[in-house]
């Protein structure tokens, strides 16, 4: 009888997911980037690619006399090779180059900008650039971008710089359109205004939200989620800044939330008094403050420091004797991938690729599923229901049988029990085994305790690298 009614509910349950209308939400495409910074030293060939759906390689310079794209001899070797070898696990992976950078000199760009001759030898060379390296997007980086003459030229920079793209594809026997992309703050508030959001609307193909560094160590004397997705008391964080972008009239689907793969690590005045925004003094660990996921868990390891969660601000941090430690962990990694899909965004990107832990960010980010059934999940889910429905049905109806016959030779009803509580044995754990796993901090593997930055950070291999100069 009960089995009865689980087939039925299970059919009933195929039939209302069939008829549930696909929303064209879900034909969207979903966004999955990693920027890979060379500087990291990080080997491109174990980029495990098939964790993203765009790879961006970073960073080109400008040169400042004839405003091409440069390119490091040793970065020209590496960018060359850099798409041909990440579709090594990931065919059809899209890779876009980066133009700019934490590091990149404000007033080169700002004169760039400021001339149509100039700008016409950076458009035409960084498509030129792209195209040669065999890269399918551009992203231009430049997040020192601040006065208004800056912020006007940039508008029309992007004008034109879809121009050229269109017109490129056109002269290249319609071959697919490079993708043009930004990094920007937080926030669309720069200067006395804000980014040229109407240029942006109509060139770009989105925007990389750089959705962290609200607060280090070198300049804010009390610990700070540096990437807090909400803040009651404050308009720095993710939700304020990515609220301002759409109320100023970005459309939700160009935005790319960013995803910190670091932290920061203060300093306490006193050990004792370690919330979020107590009183510190400088950087703690090493100069900057500044440390990997993947250096972080090492030194949580190490020191069997305890994993802390506000949800306040939704950031996990740790203290270990006087040191202060604000990252995002697993579960603020999900928190934010299914915030991104709330808000109809148009998906994540990491920043960067070589500071996570064997992963388990990146997997994360990638898994979070919760919040939309695509329609290859609807139809695997119909597929398994299915499967379960019609098992359940050959087994009752086989059990039946069996009993019909055993009651009729012996008259046993107990062993009609014991198989009926077999199966539910089977049931439960055919359905244990669709419960999504769940990464806790005791199963990640810390594979090293290489916590010392200093060399790696003068490369501006961390977070400062994107510190608005
Ligand atoms: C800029 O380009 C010029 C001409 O190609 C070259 O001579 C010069 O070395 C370049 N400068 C830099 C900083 O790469
Ligand atoms: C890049 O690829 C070329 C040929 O495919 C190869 O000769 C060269 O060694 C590679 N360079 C690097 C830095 O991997
Ligand atoms: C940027 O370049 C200009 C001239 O090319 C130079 O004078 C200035 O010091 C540079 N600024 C930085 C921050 O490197
Ligand atoms: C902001 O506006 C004031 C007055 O118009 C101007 O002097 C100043 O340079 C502007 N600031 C920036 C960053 O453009
Ligand atoms: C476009 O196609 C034509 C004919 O197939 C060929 O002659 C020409 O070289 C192609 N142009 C480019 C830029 O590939
Ligand atoms: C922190 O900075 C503020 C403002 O810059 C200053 O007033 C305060 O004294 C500083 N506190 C400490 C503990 O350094
Ligand atoms: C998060 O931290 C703030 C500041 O330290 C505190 O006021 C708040 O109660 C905390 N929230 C949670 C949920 O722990």
């Amino acid at each position: 009888m009960a089995l009865t009614i689980i087939t039925a509910t299970l059919f009933f349950l195929i039939f209302l997911l069939s008829k549930l209308p696909s929303s064209t939400a879900q034909e969207q495409p979903w966004i999955q980037a990693g920027y890979w910074f060379s500087g990291s030293g990080f080997p491109i060939s174990d980029i495990n690619s098939a964790l993203f759906t765009h790879l961006i390689c970073a960073f080109a310079g400008l040169n400042s006399s004839t405003y091409e794209l440069s390119i490091s001899s040793s970065d020209s070797q590496l960018f060359s090779n850099f798409t041909n070898t990440v579709k090594q696990k990931n065919p059809s992976i899209k890779t876009l180059l980066s133009i700019g950078g934490g590091l990149a000199n404000r007033s080169h760009y700002s004169s760039m900008v400021s001339q149509s001759s100039y700008r016409k030898s950076f458009i035409d060379s960084s498509i030129k650039t792209a195209r040669a390296y065999g890269f399918h997007g551009i992203d231009f980086s430049w997040v020192s971008v601040g006065t208004d003459s800056e912020i006007a030229n940039m508008a029309i920079l992007f004008d034109e710089w879809r121009v050229a793209i269109e017109s490129e594809s056109r002269n290249s026997n319609g071959s697919i359109q490079l993708v043009l992309t930004m990094a920007a703050q937080y926030s669309p508030y720069v200067g006395n205004g804000t980014f040229p959001i109407g240029s942006i609307n109509k060139n770009l193909n989105w925007v990389h939200v750089m959705a962290f560094d609200y607060y280090m160590p070198k300049s804010w004397n009390q610990t700070g989620a540096q990437a807090a997705l909400y803040d009651p008391g404050s308009e720095k964080s993710t939700d304020f800044g990515i609220n301002s972008w759409i109320n100023k009239g970005l459309s939700a689907n160009k935005l790319v939330l960013g995803l910190p793969f670091h932290g920061y690590a203060w300093t306490l005045v006193n050990p004792k008094d370690s919330a979020i925004g107590a009183p510190a003094k400088g950087p703690a660990i090493n100069i900057y403050g500044a440390m990997s996921y993947k250096d972080i868990k090492g030194y949580i390891q190490t020191y069997r420091g305890v994993l802390q969660y506000n949800a306040t601000y939704v950031v996990n941090y740790c203290t270990i004797g006087s040191s202060w430690i604000g990252f995002d962990d697993v579960e603020v990694v999900k928190i934010k991938v299914a915030y991104a899909k709330k808000k109809n965004l148009l998906g994540y990107f990491v920043w960067q690729i070589p500071q996570d832990d064997n992963w388990v960010l990146s997997q994360a980010a990638q898994e979070d599923k919760k919040t939309t059934i695509n329609n290859k999940g609807r139809l695997l889910l119909v597929i398994l229901l299915t499967a379960t429905a019609i098992i359940i049905l050959i087994l009752s109806s086989t059990m039946w049988y069996l009993r019909k016959r055993v009651l009729r030779c012996i008259g046993l009803a107990d062993e009609q029990k014991e198989s009926e509580s077999k199966l539910r044995t089977t049931m439960a754990s055919i359905e244990n085994t669709n419960v999504p796993q769940v990464f806790s901090f005791t199963d990640i593997v810390v594979a090293t305790n290489n916590f010392s930055n200093e060399n790696k950070l003068g490369e501006g291999g961390y977070g400062p690298v994107y510190k608005v100069i």
